[in-house]
């Protein structure tokens, strides 16, 4: 992993802000192509996410229009995967282009492997931490995982409402992170908008996915922009 994509994980308080991850799900996928060089000027993370009507309702894409999105782009691609027994597919992900692939760890028999499996592609790796699920759940594995995602809502949908209770998960992970010295970027996804983001990040969130607040309406860009600035002023 070239020095590059590790500054790209590394502890967001160097940098002062938290990462945005543009999640893609409420956006136009036909205009994304043209949207994509202008978007990665403000923030250097696409977050995919894969859902495949079983594990959720929800159904989206997979392989190939990852595959097609990194022909555009170099930007780091955060995949998430909300598919029953994602072990299958981790080797087709990394050959996508994905940089980092984040699973829950209820989808896979053996969580440990499965860890152990996507790094040896040589992609970072992180767990998943539904609502309703116990952060404390993923403790054990916390020293082997460069991120935790942190759900804001029950996976499957965008454009949904935070559920307030999972910011103490945020905290809660934070804490032991730090407690342990450990490198794991905590990331939290689904329900954060303008009104939440500085609090989310106050609570100690390194990573910010968010998809409704910037492709539901409006410039994508702009919106971006101005979420940026909403966390600036701080
Ligand atoms: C929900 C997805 C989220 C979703 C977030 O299951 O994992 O990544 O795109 O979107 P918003 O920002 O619309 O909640
Ligand atoms: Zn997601």
């Amino acid at each position: 992993m070239g020095l590059i994509i590790y500054l790209k994980i590394a502890p967001f308080h160097l940098f002062c802000m938290p990462i945005i991850s543009a999640s893609i799900l409420s956006s136009d996928v036909c205009d994304l192509a043209r949207q994509l060089p202008e978007l990665c000027k403000e923030t250097d993370w696409l977050h995919l996410d894969v859902m495949d009507g079983n594990f959720v309702p929800n159904i989206t894409f997979g392989f190939p229009v990852i595959k097609s999105l990194r022909s555009k782009t170099k930007m780091f691609f955060d995949t998430h995967l909300m598919v029953a027994k994602p072990d299958r597919y981790f080797e087709r992900f990394a050959e996508s282009g994905s940089n980092l692939i984040c699973f829950h760890a209820e989808t896979v028999s053996e969580s440990k492997k499965a860890i152990k499996a996507v790094k040896d592609l040589g992609c970072k790796v992180g767990l998943a931490v539904n609502n309703g699920i116990a952060v404390e759940s993923i403790f054990p594995f916390l020293s082997e995982l460069d991120l935790v995602l942190v759900m804001g809502v029950q996976a499957g949908f965008g454009a949904q409402q935070f559920i307030e209770g999972n910011i103490e998960k945020i905290k809660s992970l934070k804490r032991k992170i730090v407690s342990e010295k450990l490198h794991a970027l905590v990331s939290v996804d689904g329900g954060v908008n303008g009104q939440n983001a500085k609090k989310l990040a106050d609570a100690g969130a390194d990573v910010l996915v968010i998809g409704n607040s910037i492709f539901g309406k409006g410039n994508p860009l702009q919106n971006l922009k101005s979420l940026k600035q909403m966390l600036s002023i701080r």
